[in-house]
């Protein structure tokens, strides 16, 4: 146990200082940059969108790592943590996204990692099935918000799009996986209180 704390621990100051090597390749990679043809309102909105996303992906490790910790069920540990490692692709595109564009990540980001490790604790502590079930209505909602950035971005800004789109898919694929492990669907008060504790985040990401 004291091990895994360590390692809960490590986790956490990696994270939060954007260190590791992405697993997959960038999907903006083969895009030309064209941050300087933004206007600063364009460059503005992207970059919150991006943050949010960054954000989305702190919240994702915490969980995930927080989920592997509590689970006594060596599979499912290893499930969790696969998930975790395909997790920090996406962290780590926004954060290179974010510094194209000339933004910060969110100087809230601890209390965010916090916040969603205690959350991932909790479900945890109930039940394997509740757990992944948090994972699918997690996936799902992120699915959905990346979907309605794809339609706010601006037009120009084809890095950003190809980053989201990519975790778009990779999101729903993880949704699914989750399903096919065993998730118990989420009383229908708990997804709204997940919906609401998400708009939180999203409208306080955007901004700083
Ligand atoms: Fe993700
Ligand atoms: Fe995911």
């Amino acid at each position: 146990m004291f091990d895994q704390l360590l390692i809960a621990a490590d986790n956490a100051l990696r994270t939060l200082a954007g260190a590791g090597h992405a697993s997959k390749p960038n999907p903006a990679r083969a895009i030309p940059d064209g941050s300087d043809a933004l206007g600063e309102a364009e460059r503005r909105h992207a970059s919150g969108l991006m943050r949010v996303n960054h954000v989305g992906e702190i919240c994702a490790q915490a969980l995930y790592q927080a989920q592997a910790l509590s689970t006594r069920d060596p599979v499912l540990r290893k499930h969790f943590e696969s998930a975790a490692r395909e997790e920090t692709d996406h962290l780590l595109w926004t954060q290179d996204r974010l510094r194209e564009l000339g933004a910060s990540p969110s100087v809230l980001n601890p209390l965010w990692y916090a916040g969603a490790f205690g959350i991932g604790l909790l479900a945890g502590c109930v039940s394997d099935a509740v757990s992944l079930g948090f994972v699918v209505e997690t996936e799902r909602q992120v699915e959905r918000h990346l979907d309605s950035h794809l339609s706010t971005l601006p037009p120009t800004d084809l890095r950003s799009q190809a980053i989201v789109r990519q975790m778009k898919d990779d999101e729903a694929r993880h949704a699914l996986s989750a399903e096919q492990a065993g998730a118990a669907p989420l009383p229908a008060p708990v997804r709204w209180t997940m919906r609401a504790a998400a708009k939180v985040m999203t409208t306080t990401a955007y901004y700083v």
